[in-house]
């Protein structure tokens, strides 16, 4: 037997498990603080009750006879793809065949296992920062990967690949950074992607975040896209679904690769739950996106104020009106782990690293809105106070 010996070319730990690990070692040896935690984008809002009120309606169903279920196709139902097209595609004049709509159990498995798609000689291109899961699945592989560096004097908005690129990753909004494209500078890629037949892979887990007007929220609203884009999102950001589970990636048939999605899920994957899938058909309802947004608007406010505090202590700051992150510069020319350390330490302030997305991302620490309101306040006291 020989392992892949690929592994050994990541970091040991998964950048949120690594945070995860510290914080934990933190608590063992200062026992009866209270971490606050502005690390893992992970939500804290409770769901809208339509949403609870469908899951339990579809856990009731699987206790009778006359309504039980067992496996559903491994795309997901027809009505929760159905409504994906009616209310994330049709309203921007987006046409897609229901068998381009694969229901997920969220965005990070399908962002990891759609490279599988791709042979291991294939040049990949990933934005730096990003999310780290790109970066890791295609290392696992042993695809060449080249970075295309963000940073405050580009705007955090990545070059066009120096060197061919075969397989783009793009996530916008950004996380971590919460920068977003305009139009035109999304169909630079798409152009470039036309051009050098290259497949961008797009991670639109963060839409429902952006606020400002004229900003595609699907990069299908980019002529020429079907052909080069695959689309990967998450009911986990926009609707709280972290422990639910549940999310959807469209493949369109004109990239060529729909089928090979198709033969590969049905291999390697047995469909996202019953339960989750009705909780996702009730986020289309009026009292489900009602209570979506609320929670939406209440992240994004916590975003602003975060963001706003760190200004008036003297902070860089960047993200935050788009996203439910802020990128935040380290104070004294400190590296990212060093400021993290001393924000764990000092302060009790669990953030993530911004080095751990990518090595455009060092200097810089990445702070969630998804955290409490108060702990929030609490925080931005202590880094104006202490540090
Ligand atoms: C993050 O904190 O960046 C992600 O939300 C974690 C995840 O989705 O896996």
């Amino acid at each position: 037997m020989n392992k892949n010996n690929n592994y050994q070319n990541l970091q040991e730990n998964y950048l949120f498990k690594e945070i995860g690990d510290r914080a934990a070692a933190y608590l063992a040896s200062h026992p009866g603080q209270k971490i606050l935690r502005m690390g893992v984008g992970d939500v804290t809002r409770p769901l809208p009750e339509a949403i609870v009120q469908a899951m339990q309606q579809a856990a009731g169903e699987l206790g009778h006879a006359d309504t039980f279920k067992g496996y559903c196709l491994e795309e997901g139902y027809e009505w929760l793809r159905q409504a994906v097209i009616d209310h994330d595609y049709k309203p921007r004049n987006i046409d897609l065949d229901i068998d381009e709509v694969f229901i997920s159990e969220g965005a990070g498995s399908d962002l990891g296992n759609l490279s599988e798609l791709f042979a291991t000689d294939n040049q990949v291109a990933i934005m730096d920062p990003t999310y780290p899961a790109y970066t890791d699945a295609n290392i696992m592989a042993g695809r060449p990967i080249s970075y295309l560096p963000c940073h405050p004097q580009n705007g955090f908005v990545p070059e066009l690949p120096k060197k061919k690129a075969d397989l783009i990753y793009l996530c916008f909004p950004n996380n971590p950074t919460g920068t977003v494209l305009t139009k035109a500078q999304l169909k630079l890629w798409v152009d470039y992607a036309r051009e050098n037949h290259s497949i961008i892979i797009f991670d639109a887990a963060y839409e429902a975040y952006i606020t400002q007007p004229d900003i595609p929220h699907t990069i299908y609203e980019i002529e020429g896209a079907k052909e080069v884009a695959i689309e990967v999102h998450s009911y986990s950001k926009s609707a709280g679904f972290t422990s639910v589970r549940c999310g959807y990636t469209i493949v369109p048939k004109a990239t060529g690769l729909q089928a090979m999605w198709l033969r590969r899920q049905c291999t390697k994957y047995n469909g996202t739950s019953y339960v989750a899938q009705r909780a996702a058909l009730a986020t289309y309802t009026p009292e489900g996106r009602a209570g979506i947004r609320a929670n939406l608007d209440f992240y994004l406010g916590t975003a602003q104020l975060i963001k706003q505090r760190l200004h008036e202590a003297g902070y860089e700051a960047y993200g935050g009106e788009n996203a439910p992150y802020i990128w935040c510069r380290a104070p004294h020319g400190w590296d990212s782990w060093t400021f993290f350390d001393h924000l764990l330490q000092e302060c009790q302030i669990l953030c993530t690293p911004g080095a751990g997305f990518g090595p455009s991302g060092d200097g810089f620490v990445r702070i969630s809105a998804f955290s409490k309101r108060e702990d929030c306040i609490t925080a931005l006291e202590r880094i104006k106070n202490k540090l």
